[in-house]
C-alpha cells in the first residue's frame, strides 16, 4: 500500500498511515496531497501540521454554508431538543435520535417546509410529495423505482451519457456511458452537448437543440413505449463541470412530456444554490416531475430526498423504499436548520461578488499553456479547470501538480481541492458563504501556485 507522505507534516503523515493500514484505498478517490483536515470552521480547514487551507470543494459540495456554522448549529441542536450542557443524569428528554418506521414532528416539519420552499421556486409546482434517503445514490434509486413502478410495461430508462448519479445499484446503472462494463440493458443513452458548453466563453453562443431532439426521437422509434422516464443531471457534475444551454434540457423536457416520461433531475450537487439559483429547475427553466436532491441538503449530516409527483411515489406499497435511515429525526433537524439559514439571509445575494472573484481568477489562468478550458455557470458557485497535454506533460499530469501546487500554497495558506474529474479537470467550489476577501485572497494563491508550477 502506498501511503502518500508530505515533507514537514509529522503529525499528518503519522495519521495518514494509521488510516491507511486499516482502510482499502478503494474508500477514497485519488488525490495528491491526501489532505488531514484536524479542524475548520467557515471557508477554512487546519491541519494537524497547523497550516490553514481553503476549502475549495466544501466537503464534496456539501458544506455549502461553510464548516460548523454557529447559527445552522444552534437551530439544529435546538430541532433535536439538545443542550450543549448536559443534564447531569444517565439520559435527558429529547428528540429520539433514530424513529424507524415512526413519525416525529420533525419529519412532518422537514416534510412541510421542503415542500413549500421547493414549490415557491419557478417550476417547483410537481413537488409535492418527500421520499427520503441517506444519501444520492440511494436517493436515485428510489427515484427510479418509483418511475418504473409507475407503469412496469414501461421499464427502460433514458439516461444523459458521462452523466454521475452514483456508485451502487441503479445508480451506478445511470451512470457514464453504454461503453462501461456490464451495462443494464434497461438503460439507454442520449448525447449531451459537451463540445458546446466545453469553455465560459461559449456561454451566450446560440445552441440549435435539433440534433439532440432527432436522437430522442430515433430512441423512441426503436423503444417506443417501453421507455418509461428520463434522468439527467442539470449540469455534469463528476463528469468535468460541464454546464450545458438550457435549450438542451428543455428539449428533454418536452420529449418526456410528449411522450409521457417521467422526467427525473438529479440535483444532488446542484441543489442549495451551487447554480446561483437556490434549485437548478429554476435556474434552467424546467418543472421536473422528480428532483433529487442531497449533498448541501443537510450541510454536513447525511440526508438526501427526492421531491416529486405524488401519483408516481404512490405506485410503490410499504416497505417498498424503507429503510434504517431515511427520514431519522437527525436528519430532519439538519435539513431544517439548512432551510432556515437559506430562508433567513440572503446567501445567494452574498455570494454575487465572490463568484465573480473567483471565475475572473480561473479565466485569468487560461494564460497557461497547460489550461485548456474554464467551465462553470455565472453567478454560481462550482467550476471546472480542465487541464491539457503541454511541454511533455499530460493533462492529468498538470492537474494534479496543480491540485499539490495550491496545496502548498505560500507555505504558511494553501487551498484544499480535490483530485481530478475525468482525470484532467479540476473541480472549484468553495462554500457558498466565502467572503470577497477569502477570494481575492485564495484566488491569489491559486493564480501563483499555477504560475510556479514546473
Ligand atoms: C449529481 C450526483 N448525483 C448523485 C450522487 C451520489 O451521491 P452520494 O455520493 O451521496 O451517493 C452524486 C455524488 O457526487 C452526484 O454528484
Amino acid at each position: 500500500m502506498t501511503v502518500i507522505r508530505h515533507a514537514d507534516e509529522p503529525a499528518a503523515n503519522a495519521e495518514r498511515e494509521s488510516v491507511m493500514r486499516l482502510e482499502p484505498r478503494s474508500l477514497r478517490t485519488f488525490t495528491p496531497t491526501q489532505a488531514v483536515i484536524a479542524k475548520s470552521a467557515g471557508t477554512f480547514h487546519w491541519t494537524p501540521d497547523g497550516r490553514r487551507l481553503y476549502d475549495f470543494s466544501s466537503g464534496v459540495l456539501v458544506s455549502n454554508l461553510g464548516h460548523n456554522p454557529t447559527r445552522w448549529t444552534e437551530k439544529f441542536f435546538g430541532y433535536m431538543g439538545w443542550s450543549v450542557t448536559l443534564p447531569n443524569s444517565e439520559y435527558f428528554e429529547a428528540m429520539p435520535q433514530t424513529a424507524y418506521n415512526a413519525i416525529t414532528p420533525l419529519e412532518a416539519e422537514a416534510n412541510r417546509r421542503l415542500v413549500t420552499m421547493l414549490k415557491r421556486c419557478p417550476g417547483g409546482n410537481r413537488l409535492e410529495s418527500v421520499l427520503w434517503a441517506a444519501s444520492g445514490s440511494e436517493a436515485i434509486q428510489k427515484a427510479l423505482w418509483a418511475a418504473m413502478a409507475r407503469d412496469k410495461t414501461r421499464p427502460m430508462i433514458l439516461a444523459t451519457r458521462f452523466g454521475f448519479h452514483g456508485k451502487k445499484g441503479l445508480s451506478c446503472a445511470v451512470t457514464g456511458s453504454e461503453t462501461d462494463a456490464e451495462r443494464d440493458p434497461r438503460v439507454k443513452f442520449i448525447s449531451f452537448p459537451m463540445a458546446e458548453c466545453r469553455d465560459v466563453s461559449k456561454r451566450n453562443e446560440p445552441f440549435d437543440p435539433a440534433p439532440y431532439c432527432k436522437e430522442l426521437d430515433a430512441l423512441w422509434h426503436q423503444y417506443g413505449a417501453r421507455l418509461g422516464c428520463l434522468i439527467t443531471e442539470p449540469y455534469l457534475g463528476g463528469g468535468g463541470s460541464y454546464h450545458p444551454p438550457k435549450a438542451y434540457l428543455q428539449a428533454l423536457q418536452q420529449f418526456c412530456r410528449e411522450k409521457d416520461l417521467v422526467f427525473i433531475l438529479d440535483e444532488v450537487q446542484a441543489n442549495f444554490g451551487r447554480t446561483g439559483k437556490m434549485f437548478a429547475f429554476e435556474a434552467y427553466g424546467l418543472e421536473p416531475d422528480l428532483v433529487v436532491l442531497g449533498k448541501g441538503l443537510g450541510n454536513g449530516v447525511p440526508v438526501a430526498a427526492v421531491v416529486g409527483r405524488a401519483d408516481i411515489f404512490n405506485s410503490l406499497d410499504y416497505g417498498e423504499t424503507s429503510d434504517t435511515w431515511s427520514a431519522n429525526p437527525i436528519s430532519s433537524a439538519a435539513v431544517l436548520a439548512t432551510l432556515d439559514e437559506f430562508e433567513s439571509r440572503d446567501v445567494l445575494g452574498a455570494m454575487q461578488e465572490p463568484s465573480r472573484i473567483i471565475e475572473a481568477g480561473l479565466v485569468r489562468l487560461k494564460k497557461l499553456p497547460c489550461v485548456a478550458a474554464v467551465r462553470g455557470e455565472a453567478g454560481g458557485m462550482v467550476w471546472g479547470v480542465e487541464f491539457q497535454d503541454h511541454a511533455g506533460k499530460t493533462g492529468p499530469e498538470w492537474a494534479n501538480a496543480f491540485v499539490l501546487a495550491a496545496y502548498r500554497g505560500n507555505g504558511k495558506d494553501g487551498v484544499h481541492l480535490l483530485g481530478p474529474l475525468s482525470k484532467k479537470v479540476v473541480r472549484v467550489a468553495p462554500p457558498l458563504t466565502i467572503t470577497v476577501d477569502e477570494a481575492k485572497h485564495s484566488m491569489d494563491l491559486l493564480e501563483r501556485a499555477a504560475a510556479g508550477m514546473a
